[in-house]
């Protein structure tokens, strides 16, 4: 079997956060994702985008490579890729936590500071919130 990888990376936004656009990812992630065993989550605003990938080594890199072609967004950085042994996102094709400020704010919610820093190289306060969420579904 295939080395179970995690994936997280932040990238500038072209789309609006309420967008048919931002639709059209969601259904492309329920779509695909679990038929290429990937879960995570993706935290949005009107600035950011925030992803985290797992799923198997050969499936992340597939996806990382259309995520790259991706004019939706720009200016991906990379912030942490290796190997994971527990999912946190077990049962979540992709968990979507809506960072505006007229969204319900709940789950990951970055503050534009912890965003900016990482974006300029210091990406351990936003890592420390991503690590501090409470896994979902069962443990695999
Ligand atoms: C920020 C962002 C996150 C995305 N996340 C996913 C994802 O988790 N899964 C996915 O299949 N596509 C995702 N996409 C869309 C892909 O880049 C690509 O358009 C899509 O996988 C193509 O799917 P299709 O071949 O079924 O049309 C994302 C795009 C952006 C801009």
């Amino acid at each position: 079997m295939a080395q179970l990888s995690e994936c997280i990376y932040l990238s500038r936004s072209l789309i609006a956060p309420h967008s048919v656009d931002l639709l059209d990812i969601e259904r492309a992630a329920q779509r695909n994702n679990p038929q290429h065993g990937i879960s995570g989550c993706l935290y949005v605003d009107a600035t950011f985008f925030l992803q985290l990938l797992e799923g198997p080594e050969p499936a992340l890199k597939g996806m990382l490579a259309a995520l790259r072609r991706d004019r939706r967004h720009i200016g991906m950085l990379i912030l942490r890729e290796r190997p994971l042994s527990q999912r946190r996102f077990a049962d979540r094709a992709m968990m979507i936590f809506d960072g505006t400020a007229s969204g319900v704010r709940s789950g990951i919610q970055p503050s534009p500071l912890d965003l900016h820093e990482a974006e300029k190289g210091d990406a351990t306060r936003l890592l420390q919130l991503l690590d501090g969420f409470e896994p979902t579904g069962p443990r695999h």
